[in-house]
């Protein structure tokens, strides 16, 4: 059995903590400011359909925070089964609804108690099939084998077990089943100042 050194785990835990603080921000004040792009000025500019961006409920649009457009690839049909990992206020996930329709399933899995309410609020408004379930991507509540595509849109970069996440990918995937991942690559190694740093590391 492999431990996590105290140091890492009380980091990590603050990580938590920091992420939690940032993301209940981003879903109950989406017009402040953010050091990262969000909102529909983030969703077009990623390239993201305007005509269903004016369908989708306000609110999910207001605090969207993805960081790419898991859609362009990940060619979703009707009748599948889908993960969105750190489901947000839930514009991935509503769009991935539609596209599954009322023979598939949408499930998203978010750390964050505030962002999962409105997620299934917002969904449910537009007509998806969706059920948010709390919880960590280190640890993915979902049955393995139980779902066709994994979407995850900015998440990975926020995990310090970032192999673990991919292993639990791996896991709850049917076999031959497909990831859209789209997230923030840094070329060159952090500094041990930024990488130890919980508020810089959640940014
Ligand atoms: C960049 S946003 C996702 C954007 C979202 N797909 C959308 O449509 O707006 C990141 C989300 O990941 C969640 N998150 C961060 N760390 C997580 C973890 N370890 N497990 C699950 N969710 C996490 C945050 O709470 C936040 O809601």
């Amino acid at each position: 059995m492999t431990t996590t050194p105290p140091t890492e785990l009380s980091l990590e835990a603050r990580l938590k903590d920091e992420i939690l603080d940032m993301y209940r921000e981003v879903a109950e004040h989406p017009e402040k400011e953010f050091h990262f792009f969000h909102g529909r000025e983030a969703a077009e500019m990623l390239g993201y359909d305007p005509a269903a961006l004016d369908r989708a409920p306000a609110g999910a649009v207001a605090s969207f925070a993805g960081v790419g457009n898991p859609h362009l690839r990940a060619a979703l049909a009707p009748g599948e089964r889908v993960l969105d990992l750190g489901s947000g206020a839930g514009l991935d996930a509503l769009l991935a609804a539609w596209r599954v329709g009322s023979e598939g399933r949408v499930v998203g899995v978010d750390l964050n108690p505030t962002m999962c309410r409105k997620a299934e609020a917002h969904v449910g408004a537009a007509g998806g099939r969706f059920e948010c379930r709390l919880g960590r991507m280190e640890e993915i509540p979902v049955d393995d084998g139980a779902v066709d595509v994994v979407l995850s849109n900015g998440v990975l970069n926020l995990s310090m077990r970032k192999r673990r996440v991919i292993e639990e990918m791996h896991r709850v995937l049917v076999p031959g089943g497909r990831v859209s991942i789209v997230d923030i690559v840094s070329a060159r190694p952090l500094s041990e100042s930024v990488a130890k740093d919980p508020k810089l590391w959640a940014a």
